[in-house]
């Protein structure tokens, strides 16, 4: 039987970030914090736990700064050794430990779809699974290993999904298909962000496991809206052509890429903080007075 088990992620992180000027003006938006861990340390965290061992970062010119969070800080480091804070020092060096870090380059934003072709030769010829830095997935088991698992039942291409009121259906990619087994749907319609008459209500979210399949259908795709290769288009021939299954993941997700939604997921995972909770809890009661 072929290889079922994900041990690369793919995690684009070559986009603009256009949602959140200006604070992504000089700042990856990967790296504005939810509550004092940047976005995407939740997400490498998130792949770990998955089982992931080598995590491949498509970075861009000026988004370096992502690279060097998941490096040893041996300057920073020495420092916090010197002014006795060694539970600290532990921490950040277990941020540079956590995954086996790759780096490739996305030379022109051309699309998700050409950010996850860049990871091609890293791949090779094994599933992967890609997340994007915007979803933060807060799950008992993570999101992306409840992908891998469905992946490693049924050998087909995996994609999140999650019911969304009827009105939010225009903002998303929306899949539509049969229940082939609880939460497991096989998709049979993808439409990205439906203007009117959504096929269900059942949104595709950043996080998608792959055969490797996808690399020659995603080579063959046309440049899409805007000159972007999309990711959804190669999904939508992957479908058609072997199969495409979407999961209703169990858990809390927050689009972190969208100023309510990142304050959102801010005020959740700082409620998750023991420290936190009690004096935010105040600080909320007193400010909605
Ligand atoms: P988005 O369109 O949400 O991200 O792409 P963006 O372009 O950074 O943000 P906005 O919409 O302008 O605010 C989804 C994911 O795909 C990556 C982005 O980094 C993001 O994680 N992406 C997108 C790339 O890596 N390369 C691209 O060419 C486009």
């Amino acid at each position: 039987m072929e290889n079922r088990t994900i041990r690369k992620a793919v995690i684009p992180a070559a986009g603009l970030g256009t949602r959140f000027l200006p604070a992504t003006k000089a700042v990856p938006k990967e790296l504005l914090p939810i509550v004092d861990t940047p976005t995407i340390q939740y997400i490498v965290a998130e792949a770990v736990a998955a089982g992931v061992r080598d995590v491949i970062l498509v970075v861009a010119r000026g988004k370096e700064s992502i690279v060097d969070h998941f490096d040893i800080a041996a300057e920073l480091e020495a420092h916090l050794e010197r002014t006795g804070k060694h539970e600290l020092k532990k921490q950040m060096r277990s941020i540079a430990q956590m995954a086996n870090v790759i780096t490739v380059r996305q030379q022109e934003p051309l699309g998700l779809g050409h950010a996850v072709l860049c990871a091609r030769d890293v791949v090779g010829d094994e599933p992967f699974v890609v997340m994007l830095g915007d979803d933060v997935i807060d799950a008992k088991v993570p999101g992306a290993k409840q992908l891998a698992d469905c992946y490693a039942r049924h050998g087909l291409g995996t994609v999140a999904l999650m019911e969304v009121p009827r009105e939010e259906t225009p903002m998303y990619g929306i899949a539509a298909g049969s229940e082939i087994e609880p939460r497991t749907v096989r998709v049979d319609r993808l439409v990205e962000k439906p203007k009117q008459d959504p096929p269900s209500n059942l949104a595709v979210i950043g996080r998608y496991v792959l055969p490797p399949r996808i690399f020659q259908v995603l080579e063959q795709v046309h440049p899409g809206v805007g000159g972007e290769i999309q990711l959804t288009d190669a999904l939508a021939v992957l479908a058609r052509e072997e199969g495409l299954l979407g999961y209703r993941f169990e858990g809390d997700r927050y689009d972190a890429g969208d100023r309510l939604g990142y304050l959102k997921a801010n005020l959740a995972f700082a409620l998750k903080r023991p420290e936190l909770a009690g004096p935010l809890r105040e600080l909320m009661k007193e400010m909605s007075r």
